[in-house]
């Protein structure tokens, strides 16, 4: 007989090789020589069998026994046991080209002649310092015997009390974690080596001890997960190998009992047991039982209710399986939008059609059914069912205006991606539904309707939208996008002004630029301004300019004026009142002296005001010694840094005469393109002369200035001047002011613009 060495498995069916693995399992007294170069002798005493072996350099080896079997038949389990042998030596000594290896080799052909309790006592004696280290070495070599016992090795390493409680700690967790990687890691090797059976022997043992420790003592469980996982994938891949029925039963046994058990849980990530060995469920009977199991955890285990749900489904599809239980049908329809989320997620997409339409769709929420087409969806592409793509791409594109799915019905089903969007359009008016307009939109693009495309895009009016699709349009249809955009810029210019008319719309022009439409544009703009000229009357004049009072609306020293006033007029005999705040706020210090003087009936000399006014002035500046930046009012500093953003002029007008010093300490003094003060008006507040001085020096009209204060006489003096007023704090006393708000934080320059146009 002639095989291919390495892939020995792939000649003889599942039932030989049980044989020959049967036969090698036996053999423990072998020579096996190599007379010359290519030609092995396999002589084994215990059975007696002798076999000849060539090898060939192109991996082919024949093999001839003695036997009367392979005289006849020109094969024998002898030939087949003594090539796999063969196999293992070759393996063996290509991994172990070092001294150390090869004596561990030696090491390991005695160990494998041992039996269990020789090992036993061979390892207690040498290796007495810690059982820990005992049952290490056990791990190493246990595979070696026959009869390998890793359910007692297992156990012995967890402490357990006179209850059968087991009792864990951190310490003994290591040792039991470190005992179950080396098994698995031995595992793995095997299964290269295509040891199945031994493969299997650990899985089992480690499998069921790893379920057990996590259902009794759960603590640990999340530590353990990593050897769960690794055994859960070798055992996934153990079952990816031709085994041999009997292995296939026993590792159903294993699935069934493991999976069965109460407190049994999924591991998120690995695919659970019962599905890695579905492959060899075939009898009426299993199956019977791994549905029975199933159906019965989706129904009761209510912490992992969708995987087992979705096993059933699966289960019912692949082993077209009816069930009647009325319990297990409500689980079924409650879960099926997760059901089929689970399945896609996992692939299965015939289990994701068969599912589908096996629920009643129409007792779904939108939402979760929109879901729950689209897993369909995904899945009768994946799948290749045209029909079944069009009807669910249709009635996504349709029901829930899904561009994804019109796309997708488009390559499938040209006519009714048409029709969707001829009913779409028919239903939804322009702009009263974004995602309408959007599925249009793409629909007419991808279609090649310009016509269509461009009545729309007009009809909705937003910009943006034009931007994104007016380069399928640029060439064929020209002159009415320069119409469109040239009307939007006229619009949008007529209902801000220059400022923000230029603000909103430097996107625009940027791209008119970039796609080279600007000088079409520019002509349509100029002959609408032509054709408009004379008809409408005085246009409202554009804000140009900002000025600003200082006390009160920058910074928060309107209180110290008023303290400091307070105090002095006490030295004169008078309790000064709130009321009395208003009176002062924005009038001159002399002002401000004269009407307290008044208001208390004192009696003065024009020297003693003087002198007066001026223990005030020294009151109030001991009381601003110290300010600094961090006084601005809030939202002062940046209101100012957007005012000259948004292209403004800025001015200070203030009736204070300390007003220059007290900008230099807040550090905003360079920020103004002109400053007027207490020493630049000969009339206080609200006498208009601060602030038509102040738009003089911004070279600007009083129509074109807007002016923020925080007095009455303030917002007086700015609207005798013909400026806008802004006014900031109470409403009662400002109510004179074109806008109130509460402080700068509360606005924009940009939005009171907007605001007064
Ligand atoms: C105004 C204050 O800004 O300046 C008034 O609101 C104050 O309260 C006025 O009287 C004059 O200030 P100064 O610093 O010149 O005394
Ligand atoms: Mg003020």
């Amino acid at each position: 007989m002639k095989v291919v060495l390495f892939d020995i498995e792939s000649h003889f069916n599942a039932a030989v090789m049980e044989e020959a693995m049967d036969l090698v399992r036996e053999t423990n007294e072998y020579d096996l020589t190599q007379p010359e170069e290519g030609f092995f002798h396999f002589i084994s005493r215990q059975p007696d069998y002798h076999v000849e072996m060539a090898f060939k350099a192109d991996g082919t080896v024949s093999a001839k026994c003695q036997c009367t079997a392979f005289k006849r038949t020109k094969q024998c389990k002898h030939a087949l046991a003594a090539l796999l042998m063969l196999r293992d030596h070759i393996l063996r000594s290509r991994r172990t080209k070092s001294k150390s290896k090869h004596e561990n080799l030696l090491l390991d052909d005695v160990l494998k002649k041992m039996t269990v309790t020789e090992l036993r006592s061979f390892i207690s004696i040498h290796a007495q310092s810690h059982s820990a280290f005992r049952a290490e070495i056990l791990a190493n070599y246990l595979h070696l015997i026959k009869k390998p016992d890793y359910h007692h090795l297992l156990l012995d390493m967890t402490p357990m009390d006179k209850f059968g409680t087991i009792k864990l700690n951190r310490n003994n967790l290591k040792t039991v974690r470190n005992i179950i990687a080396t098994l698995l890691r031995q595992a793995q090797q095997l299964l290269k080596e295509k040891a199945l059976s031994e493969t299997f022997q650990i899985l089992e043992a480690t499998l069921h001890h790893l379920y057990r420790l996590s259902i009794k003592v759960p603590q640990f469980q999340e530590q353990l997960s990593t050897e769960l996982r690794l055994a859960l994938r070798i055992f996934d891949a153990l079952c990816h190998q031709s085994m041999a029925p009997r292995l296939q039963q026993s590792a159903f046994v294993l699935s069934m009992d493991i999976s069965g058990r109460e407190g049994y849980t999924f591991l998120k990530g690995t695919k659970p047991l019962l599905l890695s060995i579905e492959p060899f469920i075939l009898e009426e009977k299993s199956r019977h039982a791994a549905f029975q199991l199933a159906e019965k955890k989706a129904v009761l285990d209510s912490r992992q209710q969708l995987p087992w749900a979705t096993i059933v489904m699966r289960w019912m599809r692949l082993w077209k399986v009816r069930s009647t239980s009325k319990p297990l049908k409500a689980v079924l329809n409650r879960l099926m939008p997760d059901i089929l989320q689970e399945l896609s997620r996992q692939g299965d997409y015939e289990d994701v059609i068969y599912s589908l339409q096996s629920v009643q769709t129409d007792t779904y929420e939108k939402t979760l059914l929109r879901g729950m087409l689209q897993a369909g969806l995904r899945a009768a592409r994946q799948t290749g069912d045209r029909e079944l793509v069009s009807k669910l791409s249709y009635e996504l594109s349709l029901s829930y205006l899904d561009t994804d799915a019109w796309d997708i019905l488009l390559e499938t089903d040209h006519e009714s991606a048409h029709r969707v969007l001829r009913v779409v359009k028919e239903y939804y008016a322009p702009g009263t539904d974004d995602i309408a307009d959007q599925l249009l939109l793409r629909g007419w693009n991808a279609t090649g309707h310009k016509d269509e495309l461009l009545e729309r895009l007009s009809a909705i009016g937003d910009m943006s939208l034009l931007m994104r699709y007016d380069d399928q349009l640029k060439t064929s249809h020209r002159l009415q996008l320069e119409d469109v955009y040239a009307t939007h810029i006229y619009a949008t210019r007529e209902a801000y002004g220059g400022v923000i008319a230029r603000q909103k719309l430097s996107n625009i022009f940027g791209h008119l630029k970039s796609i080279d439409l600007s000088a079409g544009v520019a002509e349509k703009l100029k002959l609408m301004d032509k054709k408009n000229k004379g008809g409408t009357g005085p246009q409202a004049a554009e804000i140009r300019g900002f000025v600003f009072d200082l006390d009160g609306v920058i910074v928060d020293t309107a209180v110290h004026h008023f303290q400091s006033w307070k105090k002095i007029l006490k030295e004169l005999g008078a309790d000064i009142t709130e009321e009395d705040d208003h009176h002062t706020r924005g009038a001159s210090r002399m002002e401000s002296l004269e009407y307290l003087l008044n208001r208390y009936s004192i009696v003065l000399t024009q020297e003693e005001k003087e002198m007066w006014a001026a223990k005030k002035n020294e009151v109030y500046l001991e009381a601003i010694e110290l300010i600094t930046p961090r006084d601005l009012l809030p939202g002062a500093l940046a209101f100012l840094i957007d005012t000259r953003k948004a292209g403004l002029k800025l001015a200070l007008g203030s009736a204070s005469k300390n007003a220059r010093g007290v900008l230099k300490k807040l550090a905003i003094e360079e920020r103004f393109d002109a400053i007027l003060d207490g020493n630049d008006a000969k009339e206080s507040k609200p006498h208009p002369e601060i602030f038509t001085k102040a738009c003089e020096a911004l070279k600007l009209d009083p129509a074109e200035v807007v002016v923020f204060e925080d007095a009455a006489k303030g917002v007086q003096a700015a609207l005798a001047a013909g400026c806008h007023a802004v006014g900031l704090g109470d409403p009662e006393a400002l109510k004179e002011a074109d806008i109130i708000i509460s402080g700068l934080d509360q606005t924009t320059p940009t939005l009171i613009i907007e605001q007064l146009s």
